[in-house]
């Protein structure tokens, strides 16, 4: 790898973990196979202009056939934590009642392969594939959904709680809710603040009774939340802008981390919030958890806007560094938002997300050369390292992704793997930043 920067050896705690991040829908495909139910990705990718190219998860990388070959590229990598999440359709095709078997022991399957490759499985109960029959009854819109949800983790917890110790309940909460109810960019496709209101304090009170549960259903296990946290920048000096950062900020980060870990919901929203929240809700919502997921990626940007929200989304300025996707790259960011997480909700850190997008293609000989992926990490690592030299309790780094995926609305041309799939053939091509990574877990060992 001419020019890129070496692996070296980070000062950070030896029980640290090196891992890496995959989503049910963006990697399983077989969404009709063996009972599992649609899910509101699947409707929302037959709808015309929802997803880049007309893409659809109901291939994706075939993961549901080949996740052998991809547990082995986790064990050539070095891989010591595989995060993965479980498509709550393929276990509940109605989201709620009779259980799927069939989908049930898929993730047997994948779990003990995940064991016996030495890499410990970590669950993510929900990535965002919400299956459609509870669409059909308003989906998070609807109050009981936060009990279908419990009695979902239930089920998940009594199933795999033998063998998984580490269980999220979300992922990403601000972007399900805020792109999916209030913006319209994600499934189910809705523009309305009420709406997303509503949706975020439905998800909020849903994982707060998740963790009640699984506190009973799996006794032992380490429960945690995987917040996506970024700063909100103005796209201008204006003071409009700065006013529309600001109620970015409040909606995406702190409308579910501050409720869920501080008990209380940002002033900003209270009054939107207040007619969906009652007596005893935040009790219920604020259960104690034990680890924090961090995913990050790069500062996000609002300029202001006379709509309902009161802020509206901007593309990052093009005189700063940007990867491949027209992403920010900022590792001093990175470095701050650690700090800023563990300082402000006081919970050992895991970095769950944080990688590279790019618009890639084999090269001549077959393979991907991504210096700019590898430079990423290697900044990205240096902050990290800052992060915990400087007091942040961060325990563990799990990249985003192992493999292409399909990249929600941006389908599957947005590339963020370490490993190149050839959609065609489902080949898998390890890129240059695969080796490098796998170099760089094995400079931590010596
Ligand atoms: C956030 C999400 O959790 C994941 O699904 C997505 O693909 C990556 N970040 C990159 O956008």
């Amino acid at each position: 790898m001419p020019g890129s920067p070496v692996p070296s050896k980070l000062t950070l705690p030896a029980s640290f973990k090196w891992g890496v991040s995959t989503a049910a829908y963006q990697i399983e495909g077989a969404v009709a196979e063996d009972g599992r139910g649609p899910s509101i990705w699947d409707l929302f990718g037959r709808q015309a202009g929802r997803i880049a190219n007309g893409d659809t998860g109901d291939v994706a990388c075939d993961h549901y056939h080949r996740y052998k070959e991809d547990v082995a590229l986790m064990r050539r990598l070095g891989a010591q934590v595989y995060r993965f999440s479980v498509a709550w359709p393929r276990v509940l095709p109605q989201g709620r009642g009779q259980a799927n078997s069939l989908g049930l022991d898929f993730y047997d399957r994948l779990i003990d392969e995940v064991l016996r490759s030495g890499i410990e499985p970590w669950l993510c109960l929900y990535h965002w594939d919400l299956p459609q029959a509870l669409d059909d009854l308003g989906g998070w819109q609807n109050r009981d959904i936060a009990l279908w949800f419990a009695d979902y983790a239930a089920l998940i917890a009594r199933r795999y709680g033998d063998r998984v110790r580490h269980f999220a309940t979300f992922n990403e909460p601000n972007v399900c809710t805020l792109f999916g109810y209030g913006m319209g960019w994600n499934a189910p496709g809705i523009a309305n603040r009420r709406s997303f209101l509503q949706a975020a304090h439905h998800v909020n009170l849903a994982h707060g009774e998740a963790v009640r549960t699984l506190r009973t259903t799996a006794p032992g296990a380490l429960l945690g939340a995987i917040y996506n946290r970024q700063a909100c920048l103005p796209i201008s000096s204006a003071p409009q802008d700065a006013v529309a950062a600001g109620i970015l900020d409040a909606c995406w980060n702190r409308l579910y981390a501050d409720p869920q870990c501080l008990a209380e919901y940002p002033p900003e929203l209270a009054e939107g919030l207040q007619e969906f929240v009652q007596p005893g809700d935040m009790a219920r919502i604020a259960q104690p958890i034990d680890w924090l997921g961090l995913n990050h990626y790069c500062p996000i940007y609002a300029r202001a806007d006379p709509g309902p929200l009161g802020f509206a989304w901007a593309d990052a300025p093009t005189d700063v560094p940007l990867t491949g996707v027209g992403w920010r790259i900022d590792p001093e960011a990175f470095r701050n938002e650690i700090i800023g997480t563990h300082r402000r909700y006081k919970l050992p850190v895991y970095i769950t997300e944080n990688g590279y997008g790019a618009h890639e293609t084999l090269d001549a000989a077959g393979g991907v050369n991504d210096p700019g992926r590898i430079a990423y990490f290697a900044t990205y690592l240096k902050a990290l390292e800052e992060a915990a030299a400087s007091g942040a309790d961060v325990r563990g780094y799990f990249l985003w992704s192992i493999l292409d995926n399909l990249e929600w609305g941006a389908g599957f041309a947005s590339r963020f793997g370490i490993v190149y799939v050839d959609y065609a053939t489902q080949k898998r091509v390890p890129k240059a930043s695969f080796d490098w990574f796998a170099e760089l877990i094995r400079a931590q060992q010596k």
